[in-house]
């Protein structure tokens, strides 16, 4: 179902990337081809991010063992599982987007961040002697978003954050927007698990498409966001006594087309 939704919408994406009508029969508007292209845009960032992080987290415990040095995690390696892990995700294959459209400079630039932030780190992560290196998916994800922020700010951006009573860095707290989307959107009843919320907001030079992809505890994620409530993870923050299957951030996107 996700992979059909993916497919659905990179079709999208790429017949109207190209530029080239392929039918003289009428085209879907520009403005409807414009917020279908920009979701796929979206979910191809947030895939590209939860693929990164998925790998380092693949990695966690060769990157924490004080036994090894070289880890032989490079830029490249990760950015290639990263790619493998996007591909089974979504059906697509990043490097098939035309790097000229507007998703494909993205998606390049997301990729380029992957690897400056591991080649930035090897020292860190190669360290012998040291277990603990507060090298983590969570960490190395806002990293790897603030590279993407000084590649193409002007065009896009990507953070990831959590209901304000979750937030473990000051700099991942929501703005107005992202409270209330989590609020009246994801902590309601009815939401249906997983599903993204968009909205176009801002007019004029300030108009942006604003994506938020909500994200749940899965178990892996409890042994420090979980229970005792209050009592200090490995990383020397409280756990937050959350349990399996709660909301526990949103991948929120923000895309300014020119
Ligand atoms: C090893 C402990 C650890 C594990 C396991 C862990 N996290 Fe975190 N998480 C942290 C730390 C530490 C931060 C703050 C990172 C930073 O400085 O940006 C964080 C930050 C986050 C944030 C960003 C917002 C914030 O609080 O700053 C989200 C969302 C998040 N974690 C969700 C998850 C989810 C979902 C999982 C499981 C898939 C998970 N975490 C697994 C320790 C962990």
């Amino acid at each position: 179902m996700e992979r059909l939704r993916y497919a659905a919408l990179a079709l999208a994406l790429l017949s109207t990337g190209g530029g080239v009508a392929l039918s003289a029969t009428a085209p879907p508007s520009p403005a409807a081809q414009g917020v279908e292209g920009d979701l796929a845009t979206a979910r191809m960032l947030a895939a590209m991010l939860q693929s990164a992080r998925g790998v380092v987290s693949a990695h966690q415990s060769e990157i924490n063992d004080p036994a090894t040095g070289d880890k032989h995690l490079p830029g490249r390696r990760v950015l290639a599982e990263a790619v493998d892990r996007f591909r089974a995700q979504t059906g697509l294959d990043p490097n098939a987007v035309d790097p000229k459209s507007y998703a494909g400079r993205l998606l390049r630039a997301q990729m380029d961040a992957i690897i400056e932030v591991m080649d930035a780190n090897q020292t860190t992560i190669n360290q012998e002697g040291v277990g603990f290196k507060g090298f983590i998916p969570a960490t190395f994800a806002r990293l790897v978003n603030e590279a993407f922020e000084r590649r193409v700010g002007g065009e896009a951006s990507i953070k990831v954050t959590a209901p304000l009573p979750l937030v473990r860095n000051r700099q991942s707290r929501p703005d107005p927007w992202e409270v209330a989307t989590i609020a009246d959107h994801f902590e309601t009843a009815n939401w249906p698990k997983g599903e993204l919320f968009s909205q176009v907001t801002g007019e004029g030079k300030n108009q942006r498409v604003r994506v938020a992809v909500p994200e749940y505890y899965a178990e892996s994620c409890l042994s420090c966001h979980g229970s005792p409530a209050g009592e200090l993870d490995i990383t020397g923050y409280p756990r937050e006594g959350a349990k399996l299957g709660d909301l526990g951030g949103v991948i929120s996107i923000q895309l300014m087309p020119q």
